[in-house]
């Protein structure tokens, strides 16, 4: 079976396609980030009209890297959400129209189960696991019982990590999306330099709450300032990071003890921090849990998860109704 996945939820255009459930023919992505850095941030407007610039080039090319054409497709699978809607709109009205077009089966999907199974394209990973995902507009931990089971533990009560890493970043000027710069800066820093808070919230949370190790490294920098002091950048990178490092990697473990499950799996742009990763590889080994973080490639948007996620989900479920839309807030958990 040879399964299209089509991904639009944000700034990436991405299409994929894989045969039985992970052999993974082509996978093809057009990146705004670009167009967006010139704002700090994604502009909704901008992305929807390059998605429909771009959608057709981008499809018609994975099925080329395929070496297949639309007639070889057996299902057509697209991100419903969550996400901007002018930009999802853009994919699930594509995704529509081929497979009319072709009489070809469709299913919607959401785009939060693509990245939770995105770590079947290249491992096997034994149900039930816990998952991380942290990224530009989530920071969430679920229970991942099977292919189509879904437990929310917990997620941001307010900036996703990805969203404090950029807004940090924007504070200290450095460019946008700011998570590699910071990064960047963090890895010849001192991660002991201000001791940055941690929110914990109440005891037992896996709630995360990042708005305010943003405000204080904003007051920080403000501090300094009027002391007419230099700003340590990269020792102020290297703080905000273990604080961000310290609540995803403990609050994860916290998870996977709790539900009593053997791995831990990582998903999301954040998860191409390199220290995150050592401190997850550490934590994990320490507490006897095997550590799956899929390829950069397939931990950013990408259609392959999607697809992925379309084959498990037709599967079990068969395919959408023709009247489904889009849909801005995940429908998991
Ligand atoms: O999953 P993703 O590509 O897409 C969206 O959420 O749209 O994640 C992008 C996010 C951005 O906030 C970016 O700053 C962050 O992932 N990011 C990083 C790193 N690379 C990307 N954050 C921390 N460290 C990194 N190395």
């Amino acid at each position: 079976m040879r399964i299209l996945g089509i991904e639009s939820s944000c700034d990436d255009t991405a299409a994929a396609v894989i045969e039985d459930g992970n052999k993974l023919l082509s996978n093809v992505l057009s990146s705004q980030d670009e167009i967006h850095s010139r704002y700090g941030g994604v502009v909704p407007e901008l992305a929807s009209r390059n998605h429909l610039e771009n959608i057709h080039p981008i499809v018609f090319e994975a099925l080329a890297r395929a070496n297949i054409t639309l007639d070889d497709i057996d299902l057509i699978a697209t991100t419903q959400g969550p996400g901007l809607i002018g930009s999802l709109l853009v994919g699930f009205s594509f995704a529509k129209s081929l497979a009319f077009q072709s009489n070809t089966p469709y299913i919607g999907v959401d785009h939060m189960s693509g990245h939770l199974l995105s770590v079947f394209l290249e491992h096997t990973v034994e149900f039930p696991y816990v998952a991380l995902i942290a990224s530009g507009g989530t920071s969430s931990i679920f229970l991942v019982k099977s292919f189509t089971e879904f437990q929310l533990l917990g997620r941001t009560r307010d900036d996703a990590a990805g969203e404090a890493f950029d807004k940090v970043a924007k504070l200290l000027q450095l460019p946008y999306p700011g998570g590699p710069h910071v990064s960047k800066y963090a890895s010849s820093g001192d991660g002991k330099f201000v001791k940055f808070p941690r929110a914990w919230l109440e005891e037992d949370s896996l709630d995360f709450s990042f708005s305010g190790v943003k405000t204080a490294v904003l007051n920080h920098c403000n501090q300094q300032q009027q002391k007419d002091l230099p700003l340590r950048v990269e020792d102020i990178c290297a703080s905000f990071q273990e604080a961000v490092v310290d609540v995803l990697t403990v609050k994860t473990v916290r998870a996977a003890k709790k539900h009593k499950v053997k791995s831990v799996v990582l998903g999301g742009g954040v998860s191409a921090n390199s220290r995150l990763r050592e401190v997850f590889s550490e934590i994990c080994g320490k507490n006897d849990l095997n550590f799956h973080v899929p390829h950069p490639k397939f931990c950013t948007d990408n259609g392959a998860m999607i697809a992925l996620a379309g084959y498990h989900k037709f599967n079990a479920f068969g395919p959408m109704m023709p009247e489904e839309d889009v849909y801005s807030r995940s429908i998991l958990g």
